[in-house]
């Protein structure tokens, strides 16, 4: 017999591929332990404005490999407000939700926090392409969106290497270079410019694209994250500074879509399913996350101030991968 009779889910900020797997976790582990789940619509937005529905097993029916997010997604600056969250603590009352599953990035897992300031229990599941939650290993969606990165690479290097040409390849992750650096390891990139390591690294980058070339490199491929300063910016650099052939690539949303990896759907199924056995043992206000394989839970305040760590030894041995 579950404790809770009836808990909501959310997604909230940039989708991500894996939400649907987390989803559908959420509402048939719910199922399981005897809850209704509601479905809550445009992340807080939805929240406020009472866009609410029971889930049903059709809604989560075949689904597990479907990008995007089911229950849709917004960004919301009104629920950061006092207003905003009086507003939605009525509707949580109104529709009798006991507990909420938030699926989300950083800006999710504040609102979170706000809501569970207010008395609300949360747990929430990390969901952002951008790997940038210090208290896990893996957020939901990163794995694919490197593979999809990846996968660009290889099209792009075809073309570049037929004209001899450099291609700059801009990737997502405003404060995270993670997925320019898994991205740019397995598709071996030629330089990677990431937000943690070189926030000013275009000169660097530069010269390592003169070296490669004086060395008879045909072509190269160089990973920027929008946050170390973008493609177009270093293509101007280099061009205004070398006779090199370079162009810019900007991937955008590609990363974004598409059908989740083997690791972000069981990842998001075993997250999914913790998320629900915390709330339905009244563990509350938690974030579940990855450490060392593991699927774990804790306080949600801890999550959010445990500090994001670089890869930085990974991020060196690109640098010697490259130089020959
Ligand atoms: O959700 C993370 C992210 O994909 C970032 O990498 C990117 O900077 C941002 O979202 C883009 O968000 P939006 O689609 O709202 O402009």
């Amino acid at each position: 017999m579950a404790n809770m009779r009836r808990i909501g889910i959310l997604t909230s900020g940039g989708d991500t591929p894996g939400m649907n797997a987390a989803i559908r976790a959420v509402f048939k582990m719910g199922s399981y332990l005897g809850m209704n789940v509601m479905g809550i619509f445009h992340g807080y937005v939805g929240l406020m404005s009472g866009n609410i529905r029971q889930l049903t097993d059709r809604d989560c029916e075949a689904i597990i490999h479907k990008g995007g997010t089911i229950l849709r997604t917004a960004r919301s600056e009104e629920f950061r407000t006092e207003e905003g969250i009086q507003q939605a603590i009525k509707v949580i009352d109104a529709y009798q939700i006991e507990g909420v599953v938030v699926i989300g990035g950083d800006g999710s897992y504040n609102g979170a926090k706000f809501l569970s300031s207010k008395g609300v229990p949360v747990v929430c599941l990390p969901g952002t392409i951008d790997n940038d939650l210090g208290y896990s290993d893996y957020t939901i969606g990163f794995d694919t969106a490197a593979n999809s990165v990846m996968n660009e690479i290889y099209k792009i290097r075809d073309t570049m290497r037929s004209h001899d040409r450099v291609g700059a390849i801009e990737v997502m992750g405003r404060a995270c270079g993670d997925i320019a650096l898994h991205a740019g390891v397995a598709g071996g990139a030629d330089y990677i410019l990431v937000p943690e390591e070189t926030p000013d690294g275009y000169e660097e980058a530069c010269d390592r694209l003169v070296a490669q070339k004086l060395q008879g490199q045909v072509s190269s491929i160089v990973l920027i994250a929008e946050g170390a300063g973008g493609a177009e910016g270093f293509c101007q650099y280099v061009s205004a500074k070398t006779n090199i052939d370079i162009r810019p690539i900007v991937l955008g949303y590609i990363q974004r879509g598409g059908q989740p990896s083997v690791f972000d759907r069981v990842n998001a199924t075993c997250m999914g399913t913790r998320a629900v056995e915390l709330l339905d043992d009244g563990i509350i206000n938690r974030a579940v996350g990855l450490r060392n394989n593991e699927v774990y839970d804790l306080d949600l305040t801890e999550a959010l101030e445990t500090p994001k760590r670089f890869n930085k030894r990974l991020y060196d041995i690109n640098n010697i991968m490259s130089l020959f």
